[in-house]
């Protein structure tokens, strides 16, 4: 008997196919709408999973790319503040190649971004290709279809594409970037993992150096890739070196960790939290300190064995700079890997530094720190 009244109930709440496949889980049905229109300024969220992004400031986000799993209390909460939420795009290029499994591929992440709501999909593929080969082809071949397809299938939709820092085949990627810049709705540039190859001397720097990321900034614009489609990705994570051996000057000599060719990279480190590094640094050997050629913060801290370390970072600081750029090269916008990374707790100090996080991402607003 249940059994029957329920299915009663379902046939007369699915009248149409598409209202049955597709129960909008929000408050209100026009919450489900995909979010339509250009922002000004994009803050591109990566978030990672959980519930940190209820205290994310919504003022400013514009776009958060799921890449934990689907939740959707946070679509509906973000389609609440004008915001798009979008897939995490991934693949294998090699199965790829082929325009039929191509096409296949596109059409399920789109039929999972209707059925989830979403506004579009992020494509972060950070696999090794070289110029010229099948992949080559196969990758811009691929962000071009997707945005037709997306755009197509759900107006308003947005597709982004995740660059290294630089476009000079960082880790091998030696894609077509301007084909793909000119493919897609904008590139999330990844203003980090700068030491992913070192080929001078094997020691700790910064994650992210200001010089080197805004001179990268230029070559992507160079190749006639417009600002206005570039998002500058910044870390709320450093890297924690330990140190084979640590000088008079505090230079930290690191263990040679290959990587794609290079002798010695970040490998060598581990990545860690902001959240983590606020706990460490004011009870470091060093406290905090300012790399004026990098200008980035770094400290160093001996671990309970007695072996040191070197952490390297960014904070408002050395974030403030890179917003500032963002404003004076009239680029699209900035963001960061990742939403997570923060203290959200109550915890006065902690909930300081996380505002001061957030709204160092702001435009022009260089601070006295
Ligand atoms: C491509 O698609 C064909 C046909 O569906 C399938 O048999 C094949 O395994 C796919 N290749 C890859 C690499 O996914
Ligand atoms: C450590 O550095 C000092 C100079 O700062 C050097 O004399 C010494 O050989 C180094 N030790 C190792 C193990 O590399
Ligand atoms: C660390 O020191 C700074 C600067 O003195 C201070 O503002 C901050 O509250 C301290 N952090 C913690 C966790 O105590
Ligand atoms: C940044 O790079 C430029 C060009 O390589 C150089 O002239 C300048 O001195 C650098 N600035 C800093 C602070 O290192």
């Amino acid at each position: 008997m249940l059994v029957v009244v329920w299915v009663f109930l379902l046939s007369v709440l699915c009248l149409s196919p598409s209202t049955c496949d597709r129960q909008c889980p929000c408050e209100s049905q026009e919450l489900c709408q995909p979010i339509a229109g250009e922002k000004d300024f994009e803050v591109f969220v990566f978030d990672v999973g959980k519930k940190a992004w209820k205290s994310y400031d919504w003022t400013q986000v514009t776009t958060v790319a799921a890449f934990g799993k689907y939740d959707a209390e946070l679509m509906c909460y973000a389609h609440s503040k004008g915001a798009r939420l979008v897939l995490k795009g991934d693949v294998p290029l090699s199965d790829i190649v082929d325009p039929a499994n191509r096409t296949v591929w596109i059409a399920e992440k789109v039929d999972l971004a209707k059925k989830q709501f979403m506004d579009g999909i992020n494509i972060d593929i950070e696999q090794a290709v070289a110029e010229a080969s099948p992949e080559y082809y196969a990758l811009t071949a691929l962000v071009k279809e997707s945005t037709e397809t997306f755009h197509r299938e759900i107006p308003g939709s947005q597709v982004s594409f995740d660059v290294a820092w630089s476009p000079k085949c960082i880790d091998k990627r030696c894609y077509n970037y301007a084909a793909i810049a000119e493919a897609c709705d904008l590139l999330f540039v990844m203003s980090y993992d700068e030491q992913s190859q070192i080929w001078g001397d094997c020691i700790a720097m910064a994650n992210a150096p200001t010089n080197q990321t805004f001179i990268a900034y230029d070559d992507y614009i160079t190749m006639k890739i417009n600002p206005r489609k570039l998002v500058m990705g910044v870390p709320w994570y450093g890297y924690d070196y330990p140190c084979l051996n640590f000088s008079q000057e505090g230079v930290c000599t690191m263990t040679k960790v290959p990587f794609r060719g290079a002798p010695c990279s970040d490998a060598a480190g581990r990545q860690i939290p902001y959240s983590i590094m606020m706990k460490q640094v004011n009870n470091s050997m060093s406290g905090r300190l300012w790399d004026a050629v990098q200008q980035a913060p770094y400290y160093s801290y001996k671990d309970k064995d007695g072996m040191v370390h070197q952490v390297w970072y960014d904070d408002p600081q050395s974030i403030s700079y890179k917003a500032s750029f963002v404003s004076t090269r009239g680029l699209r916008g900035i963001g960061m890997w990742n939403g997570n990374l923060l203290d959200y707790s109550d915890d006065p100090v902690a909930r300081q530094q996380t505002e001061d996080m957030w709204n160092a991402l702001k435009p022009n607003q260089e601070k006295e720190l």
